[in-house]
């Protein structure tokens, strides 16, 4: 058994679905998380009695323990080519994305790279995250083998593209389907590691590839399916010239079978009507990459029309489109986003978003997401005060939403004291 003292948030429902906010939440100033075997017991005030009660207490008195953060789409291959100067999506990929996705048919490159990915989505807080690999089998053997280590909750699977890209970024559907294949087999449910069939966007994968993806999703019912979709305008036109025969971008995915329950959509931005009615009538879940959607300039996700439409919402940082690691750092972004769009993104539901609703989004929320007795005890000490700037913008304030705000617009990996993964500590700033 294990004991933590410090300030506790955290949620029990989604903020925004509730009558009172309150209601969706807990909070206790000097609380205490119980864990057992890496699970949580309970969360509890603080009591007199307990300092005699429990032979050792993990004192974090004043700061937050807060469930990990879910980053719900990210390439760890591209670490490497974060802030790459002045293209949109199209040209960006060609210039900097391929040539450094093409290193990774080396093991021991992938290796490295993988490592030192780990090591910062857990400096930042991140516990949970849907990851993409490269083309290469290897590059997703590396990035599960490595995640084991750390008992950490990913889901990820190589990336399948047939066309539209470098001769050595290229599978065919057969090989894609049989690599797959093969990954699921020996990685899906392996400790705390999912599957998912990953065509990297429709303009990369033929309608023959599609099929396969499906017939994977077929004979493997619980895997994921994690792919791109309506980033970019000239994307979208492009999808459009290479489907004619196709609805829309959404209809794509959907007419080859590749949406639903685990189906993740990352940016979803340029949808019309029809496409955000299919991601909510097969429950597919829109992952918002505000980061990376106003480093590459492809537009401003409509986050009141996925709440609309009650489609599944996670955050993503999307490295290496994306700048920052920090879930903060994207929370921050994210609510910038939505004053550009007219209405304001609250503090809980960027919280929510980036922990219990992400997990939600990815069905993961049975087993992590937040501190209910029996999930894993995943969870992240931050640091109110990292900076003298931050402590003189906090110390006046009362409400714990508004603290919540300032830490999340002002907040990054300095903020982050410790990363703990079900009971383990995997990190610690000292
Ligand atoms: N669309 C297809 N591939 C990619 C990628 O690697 N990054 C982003 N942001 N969008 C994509
Ligand atoms: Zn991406």
């Amino acid at each position: 058994m294990q004991v933590f003292r410090g300030t506790i948030f955290h949620f029990l429902s989604n903020p925004a679905l509730v009558k009172r906010e309150e209601d969706s939440y807990q909070f206790i100033n000097d609380g205490l998380l119980i864990t057992e075997q890496g699970k949580v017991r309970e969360v509890r005030p603080f009591q007199k009695e307990d300092k005699n009660k429990y032979k050792v207490i993990q004192d974090y008195s004043g700061k937050l323990l807060l469930p990990g953060f879910v980053d719900a789409h990210l390439h760890y291959p591209q670490t490497e080519i974060i802030a790459s100067y002045g293209e949109q999506l199209l040209i960006w990929l060609q210039k900097y994305t391929y040539p450094a996705e093409l290193k990774f048919s080396d093991r021991a490159y992938a290796v490295q790279a993988a490592q030192f990915f780990l090591g910062e989505l857990l400096r930042n807080g991140t516990t949970c995250a849907a990851v993409f690999p490269t083309v290469h089998k290897i590059s997703a053997e590396v990035l599960f083998e490595q995640a084991l280590v750390n008992n950490m909750s990913i889901i990820s699977g190589k990336v399948l593209m047939d066309r539209n890209a470098p001769e050595g970024l290229l599978d065919s559907a057969d090989s894609g389907y049989k690599d797959s294949r093969e990954l699921i087999e020996k990685w899906h449910h392996t400790g705390r590691l999912r599957y998912a069939v990953t065509p990297r966007f429709a303009p990369t994968s033929s309608p023959h590839q599609l099929e396969m993806a499906l017939k994977l999703k077929e004979e493997y019912p619980d895997i994921y399916i994690q792919t791109h979709l309506s980033e970019n305008e000239a994307e979208v036109e492009w999808v459009r010239r290479l489907f004619p025969d196709h609805s829309s971008y959404m209809g794509v995915y959907h007419e080859f079978g590749l949406t639903g329950h685990h189906s993740l959509f990352a940016h979803s931005i340029h949808l019309n009507d029809a496409e955000w009615t299919i991601m909510q009538e097969t429950n597919s879940a829109a992952v918002f990459c505000p980061s990376a959607n106003l480093f590459l300039g492809s537009g401003l996700f409509e986050l009141n029309k996925a709440r609309e439409n009650g489609v599944p919402v996670a955050l993503g940082s999307d490295i290496g489109a994306g700048t920052s690691f920090s879930a903060l750092k994207n929370m921050s972004d994210a609510y910038k986003v939505s004053r550009l769009s007219g209405y304001s993104f609250s503090p809980l539901d960027s919280f929510y978003m980036a922990t219990l609703g992400g997990a939600s989004a990815l069905d993961l929320d049975s087993e992590t997401g937040n501190f209910s007795a029996g999930k894993y005890a995943d969870f992240v000490v931050l640091d109110w005060n990292a900076s003298a700037l931050q402590a003189r913008r906090q110390q006046p304030l009362q409400t714990i939403k508004e603290k919540l705000f300032a830490l999340m617009m002002l907040g990054d990996d300095r903020n982050v004291v410790a990363t703990y993964i079900a009971g383990q500590k995997r990190y610690s700033k000292v």
